[in-house]
């Protein structure tokens, strides 16, 4: 089937195209929508067939789980044992880039969580994703709407490119507002932990529930599925500017750089894109990973910004892109 691409208006979503999607949510269709982080692609989290598509279509690794999500905190209850820490999390950083991860209720498949005692659980606050999941009338199991492996996708027409007709309707609303996924932390015990940095700075969680626990790397591989995998990675060699020596690099040497930063380069580059603050180096990180890939260029450098808030999951996501782990 040929995909449907839809123009939404963010503010006030067309009520016929969010129903249209909904429905289709419903009979078991694929639909991609924005999140403020990015796009996702949904598909009924209580439906194992319509969850196994999303599989398909990513070419995901199947002990890779899914976060559900949810236009109201008390959804979660249908899904999820809801402990107090957790209400307290939603009531403030709901609606918002942050994923809580805890025991799971029966009521969901098996692929959704990998078979993992656990579900992941947010309810994003984009105007569109919140006015599709009602709709929907279901949890909806959605991982970023990318091949996997590949950047997230921040704009519609990326979801195209990577996905095009494995998915029935694409809702396009634009480009998404924090640019990296929501963090992810796992509140089933008494310590926090960090499972993936995210548009939710650690900073301000730990403002609410005391310190949160960055696991060491092996660990994280155990307790994270998604950090086992490569990730987030452009065509072009990533190499990253933590040191000036790195501009040094045989790999580097003669070669047409493009460059993304918030400092001006250390040497001259084919082409350049900078942000002004570390926030809009995340919102346009996957996108330039993309623009990049479309120029006359060999390799990418990309500068490394302090760990304070959002550096920690660009960080991260630059790190695995570069395919360093971290
Ligand atoms: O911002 C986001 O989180 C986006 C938008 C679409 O909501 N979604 C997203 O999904 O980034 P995905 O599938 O690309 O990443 C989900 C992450 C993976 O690292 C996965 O391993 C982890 O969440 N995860 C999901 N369920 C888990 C569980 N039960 N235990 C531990 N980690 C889990
Ligand atoms: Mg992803």
């Amino acid at each position: 089937m040929k995909t449907k691409v839809y123009s939404v208006d963010r503010w006030n979503p067309e009520s016929d195209i969010i129903s249209e999607a909904g429905k289709a949510i419903r009979d078991g269709a694929l639909v991609a929508f924005p999140t403020e982080t990015v796009y996702g692609l949904g598909a009924n989290g209580l439906d194992d067939k319509a969850v196994r598509k999303i599989f398909a279509a990513k070419g995901r690794p199947v002990d890779n789980p899914l976060i559900l999500h949810f236009a109201s905190p008390e959804d979660v209850e249908q899904v999820a044992y809801v402990n107090e820490r957790a209400k307290l999390l939603m009531d403030i950083f709901w609606p918002g880039p942050l994923t809580l991860v805890l025991p799971v209720k029966s009521i969901v498949p098996p692929s959704v969580t990998a078979g993992l005692g656990t579900v992941a659980v947010r309810m994003p606050s984009h105007p569109v994703a919140m006015a599709f999941i009602k709709a929907a009338g279901v949890p909806i199991a959605a991982p970023s709407a990318n091949k996997s492996g590949r950047p997230s996708p921040t704009e519609a027409s990326s979801v195209l490119a990577d996905l095009g007709d494995a998915v029935d309707i694409i809702l396009d609303g634009g480009a998404t507002d924090v640019g990296l996924e929501s963090t992810v932390i796992d509140v089933t015990d008494k310590v926090v932990v960090l499972l993936r940095a995210g548009g939710m700075p650690v900073e301000r969680i730990e403002e609410v529930v005391g310190r949160v626990v960055l696991l060491p790397g092996e660990e994280k591989k155990k307790r994270s599925p998604g950090t086992r995998y490569r990730h987030y990675a452009p065509l072009i060699p990533l190499y990253l500017w933590k040191d000036d020596c790195d501009w040094l690099r045989p790999e580097v040497a003669g070669k047409r750089i493009g460059y993304i930063g918030m400092k001006e380069p250390l040497h001259p580059v084919e082409e350049k894109i900078l942000f002004k603050t570390p926030e809009y180096y995340a919102h346009g990180l996957f996108s330039a990973f993309r623009v990049l890939e479309g120029r006359n260029i060999d390799i990418i450098i990309a500068e490394w910004p302090e760990e304070a808030g959002i550096g920690l999951a660009l960080r991260d996501r630059l790190s695995r892109a570069a395919g360093l782990g971290k």
